[in-house]
Order: C-alpha cells, then structure tokens, then sequence
C-alpha cells in the first residue's frame, strides 16, 4: 500500500488553489489513491464554527474584531481539532490528505500580515499540532493584477474580514510567502499560477512526481 502524504497549497487571494485542489484530487484518484480534500480555517464541524466567526467576524464590536494574537490563536485552535479529528487519522489509515491552505497561511497572515513574529505563531502550532507538517507544500502564485481579475470574478458579493484587508497587508503577505519559499526549498515546490488551470495543474503534478513514484 503507498503510504499516504499530507499536501498543502498555499498562496494569496486569487491564486486559484481550490480549483487546483480539485483537479489535483482528480488526478490522484485516478491512480487508485484514497484521497481527502480539505481546506483551512474548516475542515471538521469545530474548526468551520471557527471559520464562520474569523471570516465573518462578531456583530457589535465596531468591524475588526478580535487583536492579530487572538486571531493567531482561533487560527491555531481551529487547525488543532482539523488535526486531531481528520489529518492525523487520514494518514494513518494511508489516505493522501490535500489541504487549501494551511500552517503557512497563519505564518504569511498572522505573522507577514498583522505583524506576530514566526517563532510565535510557530510556538501556537507546536501546541495545537504537535508541529505537523505537510509533506510538500505547493505555493501558488500569481501577479497581483491577475489575481485582482479572479477575485472580481468570485467575490461578486465582497471579500471577508482578512480578504478584504488593504492592498499593504496582503503584499506583506505574498512578500512573507515568497520568502519562506526562498529559504525552506526543501518544503515547498513554487508553483507559477498565472496560467490556465490545466497548466497550472501540470506544474502541479511534476512537482508530486518524487512523491508518487
Ligand atoms: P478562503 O475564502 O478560504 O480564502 P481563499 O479562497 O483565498 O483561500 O478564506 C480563508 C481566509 O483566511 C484567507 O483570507 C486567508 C485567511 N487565513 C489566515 O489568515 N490564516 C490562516 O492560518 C489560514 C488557514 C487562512
């Protein structure tokens, strides 16, 4: 039986990843693989409660809701019970687990965005996770007027509270992305998404091949 691998995408708003997670699952099932696709905040009944309070935020509080170390922590609290309830026990029966966005985010958000440090939103993981990580993180990117174009497309009915965020805060975002990639290449493969989906999906599948052979 192959042994089953956690894979994450990654990359800002517009990238394209959830159509890409979609394809990718596609392709894996096609090969006879037990596939579970999955995305982040969500994932379990817990963590998409989670999701509904970061990305809608609270009524009453004057718009911003929670300070960038309690978004931190609802992020890592959300990713724990995702963890614990579906990642951890897909792997161990030997699934491949794809999931849209994940540890990475929190890192480019909460660290590159609203200004936590690293080691801190690394420390919230270690806690929550127990560290976790994906076997291969795929980071999707894009120039920022094709992504401004995708998400015109998508959005019709506006953005939520982090993608609605100003234009500074989401280019510290794809800055820290970036940057990650550039000094951990052993954990990401960068993946050029300015194409069409099926282009991007073959980039995709050459960086899985050491993984699938
Ligand atoms: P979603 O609609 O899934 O965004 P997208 O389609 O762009 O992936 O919303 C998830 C939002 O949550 C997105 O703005 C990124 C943000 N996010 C964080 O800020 N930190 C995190 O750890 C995660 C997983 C997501």
């Amino acid at each position: 039986m192959t042994t089953g691998r956690f894979i994450a995408l990654e990359g800002g708003e517009g990238a394209g990843k959830s159509t890409q997670a979609r394809l990718l699952a596609e392709a894996l099932r096609g090969k006879g693989l037990d596939v579970v696709t999955t995305r982040e905040p969500g994932g379990t009944a817990g963590a998409e409660a989670i999701r509904t309070l970061l990305l809608n935020g609270v009524e009453g509080d004057g718009g911003e809701s929670w300070n960038p170390r309690a978004e931190a922590l609802l992020f890592a609290a959300a990713r724990s019970d995702h963890v614990h309830r579906l990642i951890r026990p897909a792997l161990a029966r030997g699934a491949w687990v794809i999931c849209d966005r994940y540890f990475d985010s929190s890192r480019a958000y909460q660290g590159g965005g609203g200004g936590l440090s690293d080691a801190d939103i690394s420390t919230l993981h270690a806690i929550g996770s127990e560290g976790l990580l994906p076997d291969l993180t795929l980071l999707v990117e894009v120039s920022p007027s094709i992504a401004v174009e995708r998400l015109a497309l998508r959005d019709t009915e506006g953005s939520d509270r982090i993608g609605g965020r100003d234009r500074a805060y989401h280019a510290r975002v794809a800055g820290a992305f970036a940057a990650f990639a550039e000094t951990e290449p052993a954990r990401f493969a960068r993946i050029d998404g300015n194409g069409n989906p099926q282009e991007t999906h073959a980039l995709i599948l050459a960086a899985l091949a050491p993984l699938l052979s």
